[in-house]
């Protein structure tokens, strides 16, 4: 393998795709994000499920039991993608990747640590969490690797729908009751930091965005999407009559972007170590709902063996 020659095809807008030769480096690279993406999508849907029985109305649940069926898929979808990474020591099959989250080895966005405590929440949740995550698939549309940059085109359309049904929710709250007015800006001040370090360490402490920049994986950079997120949204903050929870947030005319006040790096460190809010309940849901309905998994390995049988005889 010329690493030379491949940064060459990748750094030309080229693909790589699951049969070609790549460097190991490369495919570690991609099974790493693309695993805990998968990870993020599928821990995503537990803070919102809590609402499903809570909904206002019909229609809110069902956009909400839609968007969750949504963030399944999108988790599948992405376990398919890193699967296609999957050498047969490496483990980047289905069952690997997945165990290493159980086992707390693998991380997951930090985001889903923090509980869903009001409807307002549902309604953050969509207009910030899945608003950011929109501003960095839409830059993982152009990443180097085929399958991964594929699933993203139809990810980022189903996100869009997510976040403005989630913009929706807190618009409605803001044209409510003074209460329901309470509610939502008390959502906007709890999501408001934790999702802006969705967007990862500042680029001057993210060890692995040099690496990822060259091979083309990422196209942009932790600050410059957490920047562009924050141009875009205290607008619709505005618009809602909501104020944003940063005392240290100006237009800066000369820069033609926001200032803004300095993240809590101690708190983020805190959640990736698995000391968030939520951390150890989200990790011991997914591993009871594993061992309650492994019966699922192997009924429908029994039945893909008793087809194959069939197939084949
Ligand atoms: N939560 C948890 N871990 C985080 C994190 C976060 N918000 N931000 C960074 N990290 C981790 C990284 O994974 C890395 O740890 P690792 O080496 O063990 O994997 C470490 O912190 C250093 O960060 P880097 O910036 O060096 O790492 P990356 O170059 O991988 O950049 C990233 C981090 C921007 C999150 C990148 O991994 C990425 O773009 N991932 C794909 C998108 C993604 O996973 N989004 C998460 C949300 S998906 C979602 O919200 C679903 C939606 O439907 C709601």
């Amino acid at each position: 393998m010329d690493h030379d020659k491949f940064l060459e095809y990748v750094q030309a807008e080229n693909k790589v795709e699951p049969k070609d030769v790549m460097p190991e480096d490369y495919r570690k690279l991609l099974v790493r994000q693309i695993s805990q993406h998968a990870h993020s999508e599928i821990v995503g849907m537990l803070p919102e499920a809590n609402w499903i029985s809570r909904a206002p109305s019909l229609r809110r649940k069902m956009a909400l039991l839609a968007k969750i069926q949504d963030e399944a898929g999108h988790g599948l979808y992405l376990y398919s993608a890193s699967e296609t990474l999957n050498n047969g020591e490496n483990g980047a099959d289905r069952d690997s990747t997945y165990q290493a989250m159980l086992e707390g080895k693998a991380k997951y966005s930090s985001i889903f640590n923090y509980a869903a405590l009001s409807w307002a929440d549902i309604g953050a949740i969509g207009w910030l969490v899945d608003g950011a995550a929109i501003m960095n698939q839409v830059m993982l549309m152009g990443n180097s690797y085929g399958p991964y940059s594929r699933a993203m085109v139809k990810i980022c359309k189903e996100e869009s729908f997510h976040q403005r049904q989630g913009y929706e929710i807190l618009m409605t709250l803001c044209r409510g009751t003074k209460e329901q007015k309470d509610m939502a800006q008390d959502a906007l001040n709890r999501f408001w930091w934790p999702a802006l370090m969705m967007f990862g360490p500042n680029d001057a402490d993210s060890p692995n965005s040099k690496k990822s920049m060259d091979y083309r994986v990422k196209r942009e950079s932790n600050d410059d999407l957490r920047q562009r997120f924050i141009d875009v949204t205290v607008s619709q903050a505005e618009f809602l009559g909501l104020k944003m929870p940063d005392e240290n947030l100006v237009w800066n005319e000369e820069r033609q972007h926001y200032d803004f006040g300095d993240l809590p790096w101690d708190e983020f460190m805190e959640v990736l170590k698995g000391n968030g809010p939520c951390n150890k309940k989200r990790l011991k849901t997914k591993i009871d709902a594993q061992k309650e309905h492994s019966w699922v998994k192997e009924a429908a390995i029994a039945f893909a063996e008793k087809q194959e049988e069939l197939v084949n005889a």
